[in-house]
């Protein structure tokens, strides 16, 4: 088998040192914060934080990438929303860990190459409240419980696992859900292709208010597309996004 590190950059051992040379995600340095930037660096070598994306690497390479570009955009989404360095720190570390519970999925639903039938669905969406009860047991982590069990609940209340609604559910959570579903959305599966952005902003805009908070959607397409337009956003200091 080879050094499995060899293959893959994002081994959690050595992922912070390799973003900095990587353009797979979004370059953390669009994001003007050193402050939560080093806290973001730290949280990759607290010990459980950095276990359990290890065994999210040995299971499912393509959830711990996921899981990355997830946690990028969410605190990038939370700057635009005003969360403060603190919050976005947080924020990035449920995003990391969201989908944590399915470390307790079996492999032959995780890595379907087709459409889940109805049982299978049901067993693939106890990974919520799984990631919320894997992060409960960790004394330091136990507090992002309801964000992370909530990362599939929707404004309209038709998510799960607990039918929450608009405010009831998590902003960090509400964020989550955004970045969630837009790279589930233009990824490709082996039974279909993935979505192009606009495609993908065109759904999010679609079920913006009923899948989706508004607000959070909205941040997520404007940060793209400033982006796409070769205008790069920095945030100092928590203060409004300034386009340069
Ligand atoms: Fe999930």
């Amino acid at each position: 088998m080879g050094n499995p590190r060899a293959k893959n950059d994002h081994h959690p051992i050595l992922s912070f040192v390799n973003r900095e040379s990587q353009d797979l995600r979004p370059n953390p340095k669009l994001i003007g914060d050193l402050k939560a930037k080093e806290s973001m660096a730290q949280l990759h070598s607290h010990p459980e934080v950095n276990r359990l994306l290890s065994l999210m690497w040995r299971k499912d390479t393509d959830t711990y990438n996921h899981s990355h570009r997830v946690a990028d955009w969410a605190q990038w989404v939370g700057g635009q929303l005003g969360l403060d360095s603190q919050e976005r720190v947080e924020l990035y570390l449920c995003a990391l860990l969201h989908d944590v519970g399915k470390l307790m999925t079996p492999v032959e639903v995780l890595k379907k190459p087709g459409a889940l039938t109805n049982a299978e669905f049901a067993v693939m969406k106890m990974h919520s409240s799984d990631s919320g009860d894997v992060v409960k047991r960790i004394t330091d982590l136990a507090h992002l419980e309801r964000p992370i069990r909530g990362h599939h609940e929707r404004v309209d209340g038709r998510g799960y696992p607990d039918q929450l609604s608009a405010n009831q559910i998590h902003i960090f959570s509400r964020i989550i859900l955004v970045c969630d579903t837009f790279d589930a959305m233009t990824s490709d599966r082996v039974y279909r292709k993935g979505l192009s952005k606009e495609r993908a902003f065109e759904e999010l805009e679609r079920f913006s208010g009923s899948q989706f908070d508004p607000d959070a959607a909205q941040a997520f397409i404007k940060a793209h597309q400033e982006m796409d337009a070769g205008r790069a956003i920095f945030l100092e200091d928590d203060k409004e996004p300034k386009v340069a």
